[in-house]
């Protein structure tokens, strides 16, 4: 079968290429994620990268490396493990062109209770059925790893700093685009994940009012999470 993904994304130095016809002040966040090319990982790639090859279109494996070295570059820099982080990352999407049907009878089949924002967006189940698939295809059974895949689009109340590194990797990762609130949210998170969770959430919830679209009670209470814990860290800094 012919191998859709170019050599260089296989070997995580397509970085390179983001950096150009970008504004200086982009350049900082973006060298960060470039370095992570060169961060030493140990996590097997190859077994992801041909099941997805064989499952996603090579424009969404280009975010899905793009969130990999995301990752790996928001771990380093907050020390989360880099190995979980770029592990995550790569495979936070397995799902995402399952159709609805099919992600709304996996769910059902795992025995996920199905929110009616859900039921009326089986899209949203993606995070969910990646990790499904990630545990019986792919045989990963880090549960790290797997609720941080689960946690990649909605975020949750508690989750890990790992599942923060990964939900801002996929919101934020370079092809997202460079408007200045993108590089404000890339900067908060920089500073604090739960600032950037936090603003992240009311990025997106801002978006979903103006679409007039439905929102999950998830983002809100993930939100409210994050900005607590944001605010209490920002008042114990200077206090
Ligand atoms: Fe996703
Ligand atoms: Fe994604």
């Amino acid at each position: 079968m012919r191998d859709p993904i170019i050599p260089e994304l296989r070997t995580g130095k397509a970085a390179e290429h983001w950096q150009d016809n970008i504004s200086e002040s982009c350049r900082v966040n973006l060298k960060l994620i470039s370095d992570a090319s060169t961060i030493a990982t140990s996590y097997p790639r190859e077994q992801a990268l041909n099941w997805l090859s064989q499952h996603v279109p090579e424009l969404r494996l280009r975010h899905i490396l793009r969130v990999e070295q995301t990752a790996i570059a928001l771990a380093q820099h907050h020390q989360v493990d880099v190995n979980q982080a770029g592990q995550a990352g790569l495979l936070h999407d397995l799902a995402k062109y399952f159709k609805p049907e099919r992600l709304l009878q996996m769910a059902r089949d795992a025995g996920l209770a199905i929110d009616p924002v859900e039921a009326a967006n089986p899209h949203l189940l993606h995070a969910e059925v990646s990790a499904i698939v990630a545990r019986a295809e792919l045989g990963i059974h880090d549960e790290a790893i797997l609720n941080a895949i689960r946690n990649h689009t909605l975020g949750r109340p508690e989750m890990s700093r790992l599942s923060c590194v990964v939900f801002l990797a996929d919101s934020l990762e370079p092809g997202r685009g460079h408007t200045p609130e993108l590089e404000a949210l890339r900067e908060a998170s920089w500073q604090d994940l739960y600032q950037g969770v936090w603003l992240t959430c009311e990025q997106t919830m801002r978006w979903l009012f103006e679409q007039q679209r439905l929102i999950h009670p998830r983002v809100v209470l993930t939100r409210n999470w994050a900005m607590l814990l944001a605010q209490q860290q920002l008042q114990a800094a200077n206090s």
